[in-house]
């Protein structure tokens, strides 16, 4: 069956690992015949939350009107959700962070329109060796999981890799297009 597919980076660099991944994935969901929607939050206008609690007041989400209304949209449309990103300081780089933070507002109990019933899968890459370097990631991914009723359909944790392209040298891209493929 045709699933919508929203597909969420977080790297600024265009031709970076995570962008690679993110590609990747795409591919197989496409051949799939699965309609992918991307949203790449480093190049778009998104403020953090401001705790202001007026989610829902005027319909909407959040008050604030910036792109985080298109990412919120592609959001609610999704039957699966895709992170792609890098690990900045152990956890999410600042955009991404600033557009999850705002998902506080579908936590609300005035939620109009809950974001329940999605799977979602995570694509993350790393310098630092080791897989315990994506924990606190992997501890707010369960975090956005649990308070959604998320299925996590899938992980895919790739360290050691720094520059952008270093992805190309493992095997990542093609474990991510196999992802893409079978959701
Ligand atoms: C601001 C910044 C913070 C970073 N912090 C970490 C980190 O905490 N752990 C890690 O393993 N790599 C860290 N890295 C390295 C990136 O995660 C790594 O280079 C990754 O492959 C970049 O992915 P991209 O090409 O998709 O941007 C950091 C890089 C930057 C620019």
């Amino acid at each position: 069956m045709k699933k919508n597919v929203f597909v969420i980076t977080g790297s600024s660099r265009k031709n970076g690992n995570s962008a690679a991944m993110a590609e990747a994935f795409i591919r197989g969901a496409e051949e799939q015949g699965h309609a992918v929607r991307r949203f790449d939050t480093a190049f778009h206008k998104l403020a953090g939350c401001m705790a202001c609690d007026r989610c829902w007041s005027d319909e909407k989400a959040c008050v604030m009107n910036d792109d985080w209304q298109e990412f919120a949209a592609g959001l609610e449309a999704a039957d699966v959700v895709v992170f792609s990103y890098p690990m900045y300081w152990s956890s999410a780089p600042a955009q991404l962070k600033a557009a999850i933070d705002r998902l506080y507002s579908y936590c609300s109990a005035k939620t109009l329109r809950p974001l329940t019933g999605k799977r979602c899968i995570l694509l993350l890459c790393g310098e630092c060796e080791g897989k315990e370097i994506f924990d606190q990631a992997l501890a707010m991914h369960q975090g956005l999981n649990g308070y959604f009723s998320w299925e996590d359909a899938g992980k895919l944790l790739v360290d050691g890799v720094f520059e952008a392209g270093a992805i190309e040298k493992t095997d990542a891209l093609e474990q991510a297009f196999t992802m893409g493929k079978g959701i």
